[in-house]
């Protein structure tokens, strides 16, 4: 007895010091087991986690079989990549037997480390879509006209399409699988069951160039016997919201339309194909009366189709659906995330308004769709629903701000039982809703908010002893989640929501660290290769839903910076080695059309929305012109060029290089000439902006920084009092400017202000997300979004990069190696963040007293980090309580003007140093 406990305590042992570090989180194509997908190559990632310090990957090997069986069995029938000595664990390319359609595929790694074997915790999947265009067996199917209830007006709304087909199956399912396009949105079911949890699917591309189809696993669904697949569809961006209006300037695709495809493999071995054709039923007088984006969407339960999405339906009066022309674009597997139903809300309050109406707060600024439940009422009385993201001082809603958009739901109950409801093909932004028409007092159990986003993962915790700071950093998590949809757009109210690419052009890098949006701006960078035109032009809004090729630089300028951006943060160097050709095409068209004399002549939007009152200062007509257009476009294309020669050299077109380069020599000196007053030491009419964008772009002689930075100084200190007074362009930069040029404290100040202009400023004015304009609760409702994130510019970045002081190596991206280089400014007593990167999770705990500075450090297993401490000297830095010098695998780099750099493996640490 005592001898088997002996063994079993041996064992555990063995097994604990063994089982130190595991395989966690496999990605194929940075998805968790996706379906259906087309590349020939999909990327593989895991990370390493572990509780021991100084864990190396030293080699992989990738298995990819063709059942499970074989994977357990580590038979690598489709491929092995063999033993790879390489520490790398992001986004390993395939490269086994090609891939073939409508195909499963299991995987796992097998990871060395310098610790021992790795343990695998998981293993992983994915699967191909209809690789072939001759793989699609089914007919485009459809209703190709409005009905007379519809309307094609300027506000264009059309009922839903219901379509379905019963069919037999009746041997063993081994797997079932769907493949479906449905424009502009759809639902699918089988057999009486929602097919998946996404939402207002699928995501949207620029339907002249592409569309997405998405791939679902329906095995469990599919029964033996009778069995029915149903589809409603909604008009989606496809229908656009605005038709016969404004034509040149909005673009509209067509009727909704719907491609499906059900592939059932029998474990006989044999195979079925259910697939859209003339042979399937449909009906466009059903319940969904009426839908789209900004509108809303009307549904009338007395029409209800009853049981049709079962089998065993009664269809014999719907109609054959039209067989119809495929939209103009290419089919594509969607490797996004869907959106879904992220969050639920219940509401705070509701105020009886007298007449039947009632203002419901939901306590947040949001973007999603209100749901109604436990309703009980007569058969015919109809809910209206309308709503606003703030009130009038007579408690009505305030919806002034959303323009034309009429953002109104309605319910008509059917009588029976207790009903719920929330729509299907649209999204609100809003805080506060007007009910009017409920059967009975409304309580609040009556109603859920839903959150509508993109499904990604929230990668950061941030925290500190600043309330304002925290304050905005929730707002603008609200903000960000708000405006993503399966795109990034500017705002989700107004009737605009459209993906203007300046918005996001520095604030996707920030954004990166609150939500996972990898795959979303990926697919982004595809949707802006996909809007240019043949000459080169890139529009300002992409997918083009709206027109808007005004050949700007600085809106463009985000095809360059995202894509920067994700391969520094993600490693993902995909969207630069696909885009390349379409990014230099714009450099050329752009240089040969507006480049004379080295200045770049054409800018549309100026420093977008400074405060308006700074415009008085200097008598500007227009928010938009208080800097120089020619000098922000002229300093934006400089910058660009350095991009682009990054971008030559990973890409092996080393040969652009040297054009990139005399091209960005001589428009330095151009600008020089041009803008720079040697007297003030300032450029152009010395506006914060003016002076940033030569700084932070490199543009301005190292000698004279300093002299050039003082303006900047004097313009926030002295002139705005500590506030902020710059637009979209300058604030891209601010923050980090300020801080690079060791004005850690003037950015805190600007940061935790609650006096106008500034974030701070919107939160005492009861914002609960970011508004568009710094005078948010004064200005013209014209344009005025109360939940628009690009105003956020560099905050997000300053806050994980520097204030908590952590961010990737350019040189080892993806945070391979780690950089932690924490400003301490004035009036801030701790820091409490954490990231989850490519490689794990990354950890910066920091506090500071008069005279010591504490910090607890994660690096995750397989990164290293480089880390800045301030101390007094080297002997004052202590590691849990060791000395520095006597902690193993610590390298000092240097100590210089009171920082501390050492190298450190991966792991857990706490530091303590005494600072002055
Ligand atoms: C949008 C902005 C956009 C701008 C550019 C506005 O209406 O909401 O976010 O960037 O137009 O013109």
């Amino acid at each position: 007895m005592k001898k088997t406990i002996l063994h079993i305590l041996c064992l555990l042992l063995i097994i604990s010091t063994q089982a130190q570090v595991n395989i966690k989180n496999l990605r194929c194509e940075m998805l968790d087991n996706p379906l259906g997908i087309d590349v020939p190559q999909p990327r593989f990632s895991w990370q390493l986690e572990s509780n021991q310090r100084n864990v190396i990957q030293q080699s992989y090997q990738l298995i990819v079989s063709s059942s499970e069986d074989k994977l357990k069995a580590g038979e690598g029938d489709i491929w092995s990549s063999g033993v790879v000595n390489d520490s790398r664990s992001l986004l390993v390319s395939y490269s086994g037997k090609p891939l073939r359609s409508a195909t499963k595929y299991f995987w796992k790694v097998k990871v060395i480390t310098n610790k021992g074997e790795a343990t695998p915790t998981a293993t992983a999947f994915f699967s191909t879509g209809l690789l072939q265009a001759t793989d699609w067996k089914g007919k485009w199917i459809g209703y190709d006209k409005a009905s007379p209830w519809d309307s094609i007006t300027t506000w264009s709304r059309l009922s839903a399409r219901y379509l379905r087909k019963e069919f037999q199956s009746v041997t063993v399912v081994k797997r079932a699988t769907v493949y479906l396009a449905g424009l502009g949105m759809y639902e699918l079911y089988v057999n009486g069951k929602r097919v998946g949890d996404q939402v207002l699917a699928p995501n949207p591309t620029d339907y002249r160039k592409s569309f997405f189809y998405n791939t679902y696993d329906v095995t469990a669904q599919v029964k033996n016997g009778s069995n029915a697949i149903a589809a409603v569809l909604g008009n989606g961006r496809y229908f656009t919201m605005r038709q016969n209006y404004k034509t040149y300037k909005i673009n509209n695709f067509g009727y909704p339309k719907l491609l499906v495809q059900l592939e059932i493999e029998y474990a006989n071995g044999t195979k079925k194909i259910i697939a859209s054709d003339e042979s399937w039923k449909l009906n466009v007088d059903g319940p969904i009366r009426t839908n789209n984006e900004y509108d809303g969407e009307e549904y009338d339960a007395t029409k209800e189709l009853g049981n049709w999405i079962n089998a065993g339906f009664y269809d014999k009066k719907w109609m054959q659906p039209e067989i119809v022309q495929a939209p103009a674009g290419k089919m594509i597997a969607q490797f996004s995330e869907p959106m879904k139903v992220k969050q639920l809300i219940k509401p705070l309050s509701i105020k009886n308004m007298g007449d039947g109406k009632y203002i419901l707060d939901m306590g947040q600024n949001f973007a999603g769709w209100l749901k109604l439940q436990d309703l009980r009422g007569k058969k015919g009385a109809k809910i209206t629903l309308r709503f606003a993201e703030s009130l009038k001082t007579n408690g009505e809603l305030f919806t002034a701000n959303l323009r034309d958009a009429r953002v109104t739901d309605c319910y008509t109950l059917k009588g029976t039982g207790t009903e719920s409801w929330h729509p299907s093909f649209v999204y609100h932004g809003f805080r506060y809703v007007e009910v009017s028409g409920f059967p009975g007092t409304p309580t609040l159990n009556n109603f859920e908010g839903q959150l509508i986003y993109d499904d990604l993962q929230t990668t950061g915790v941030f925290e500190t002893s600043d309330k304002t700071i925290n304050a905005i950093y929730k707002n603008a998590w609200w903000g960000i989640a708000s405006n993503y949809k399966g795109m990034p757009i500017d705002c989700p109210q107004r009737n605009e929501r459209q993906p203007w690419l300046g918005d996001r052009v520095i604030g996707a890098q920030g954004e990166s660290f609150l939500f996972d949006n990898a795959t979303l701006y990926a697919k982004w960078m595809d949707d802006i290769e996909q809007s240019q035109t043949e000459n080169g032009a890139i529009p300002d809004v992409a997918p083009a839903f709206w027109n808007y090729y005004s050949d700007d630089v600085t809106w463009p300028a985000a095809f360059m910076t995202i894509s920067n951006h994700l391969y520094n943060q993600y490693g993902d160097i995909k969207p630069i080695q696909k885009n390349y050709t379409a990014m230099k095409k714009w450099i050329l068209y752009m240089k040969d059309k507006y480049l004379v004399d080295g200045i770049m002549t054409k800018d549309k939007y100026g420093d977008w929305c400074v405060p308006p009152e700074n415009l008085q200062l200097i008598h500007a007509k227009d928010s938009s012109r208080l800097t120089d257009g020619k000098l922000i476009a002229t300093a934006y294309y400089y910058k660009l060029l350095s991009y682009m020669q990054r971008f030559a050299k990973l890409t092996g077109n080393e040969a652009d290089i040297k054009e990139y380069s005399s091209w960005a020599d001589m428009i330095s000196k151009a600008f020089q000439k041009k803008f720079y007053d040697p007297q003030e030491h300032s450029y152009s009419n010395n506006t914060i902006t003016a002076n940033l964008l030569p700084l932070y772009f490199g543009i301005c002689p190292d000698s004279v920084k300093e002299k050039v930075f003082e303006n900047i100084y004097q313009k926030i200190h002295v002139e705005s009092n500590d506030h902020i007074s710059t637009g979209l362009i300058g604030t891209q930069y601010l923050m980090r400017g300020l801080t690079e040029y060791n004005n850690a404290d003037l950015a805190f100040k600007l940061a935790s202000n609650t006096t106008y202009p500034s974030y701070g400023y919107m939160i005492a004015n009861g914002a609960t997300t970011i508004w568009e304009l710094w005078n948010g609760n004064t200005a013209d409702p014209n344009m005025n979004s109360q939940n628009h994130v690009m105003m956020l510019g560099d905050l997000l970045i300053w806050y994980y990069e520097n204030l908590a002081g952590i961010r990737t190596d350019k040189t080892d991206v993806g945070f391979k190696k780690i950089i932690m280089k924490p400003s301490l400014p004035e009036g801030l007593q701790f820091v409490n963040a954490s990231y989850n990167s490519s490689y794990g999770t990354i950890k910066s705990r920091w506090k500071k007293s008069a005279s010591t500075f504490e910090w607890d450090i994660e690096v995750p297993a397989n990164s290293s980090a480089k880390i800045y401490i301030p101390a007094l000297s080297v002997d004052d830095v202590q590691e849990s309580a060791t000395i520095l010098s006597k902690v193993e695998n610590i390298k000092l780099v240097q100590f210089k003007d009171g920082i501390a750099t050492i190298e450190i493996p991966s792991g857990a640490y706490h530091f303590k140093s005494k600072i002055k």
